[in-house]
């Protein structure tokens, strides 16, 4: 959209199997004008797209210029990602305030966390107020040793797309595979800005598997009046497991950070039917 808006030819990296399971958004990026490259190297996922868009970047970075959609990778596009994304803090904050008249003491902001972007985009203006951050990683299938959560399962720290994090890996420092129903949060590694949150205790990490995800995405899709994509259904299935647990004293946000429509799919496929 960025680049229809500046008249700016545009082309999109995904891993061949996020195009299967994300097909409403390619649509989507396909109408806005956008070319999709298709990534058939590796597991087809978001890592080897990123991979894939650095290598065409470097190839040819006398005539384009790299956009990376999470705070990952190099340090500048972290910042560019992160300073973008905080809008959406700086949007909640004003209506924190209209809701409470001010910001609560007890308050939980809940975001699931892939890269980590629409995580620090939703605590960003928070950072110097009493409210609690908790990001909820990917856990994979209840059964499987596969996950996409190296906060929340003690990965070490290695070096994934320029940057030092905690990622997944092998003894050898090899990249790990990973399995998420969800496509967005599919992602071995995690920005450095989640990593600095863990280390300093700011903020509290924890995961969510793919049958939580999915009963969460039905509740809420049931009884609330939105349809969370599976990405954020994570965020909504810890808040589920919290809720009881709190006084009603106490406040969670949930950032519903995508709609439901563009992972219908694989929703119908495990659920049988897809409701919104
Ligand atoms: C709707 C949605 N939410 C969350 C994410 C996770 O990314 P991040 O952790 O950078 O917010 C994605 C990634 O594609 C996404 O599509």
């Amino acid at each position: 959209m960025a680049a229809k808006k500046f008249g700016l030819k545009c082309k999109i990296f995904m891993g061949a199997k996020d195009i299967k399971r994300q097909r409403p958004n390619v649509e989507a990026m396909r109408k806005n004008g956008a070319t999709i490259v298709p990534v058939t190297t590796g597991s087809q996922t978001l890592v080897d797209a990123v991979s894939e868009c650095m290598r065409y970047w470097v190839s040819n970075c006398n005539v384009s210029a790299m956009c990376v959609g999470s705070t990952v990778g190099p340090n500048i596009f972290i910042k560019i990602c992160a300073w973008s994304t905080a809008q959406i803090s700086r949007e909640l904050i004003v209506q924190v305030k209209e809701e409470f008249g001010r910001i609560p003491k007890k308050m939980k902001l809940l975001n699931c966390v892939g890269g980590g972007s629409s995580a620090m985009g939703f605590w960003n203006e928070f950072m110097d107020t009493d409210a609690e951050f908790v990001g909820i990683e990917a856990g994979g299938p209840k059964n499987s040793k596969l996950h996409a959560a190296p906060l929340t399962n003690g990965s070490k720290i290695g070096i994934l797309h320029g940057a030092a994090q905690y990622v997944i890996q092998d003894k050898e420092g090899q990249i790990g595979s990973t399995d998420s129903i969800s496509a967005g949060l599919d992602y071995p590694g995690i920005s450095p800005l989640h990593c600095f949150l863990k280390d300093t205790k700011r903020a509290r990490y924890t995961s969510a598997s793919d049958e939580e995800a999915l009963k969460a995405y039905q509740l809420v899709s049931k009884l609330e009046n939105i349809s969370p994509s599976l990405e954020p259904s994570h965020a909504f299935a810890e808040a589920i497991k919290l809720a009881p647990k709190l006084k009603s004293s106490e406040i969670i946000i949930v950032n519903s950070c995508g709609d439901s429509l563009k992972d219908k799919d694989i929703i119908k496929q495990k659920l049988g039917s897809y409701i919104r």
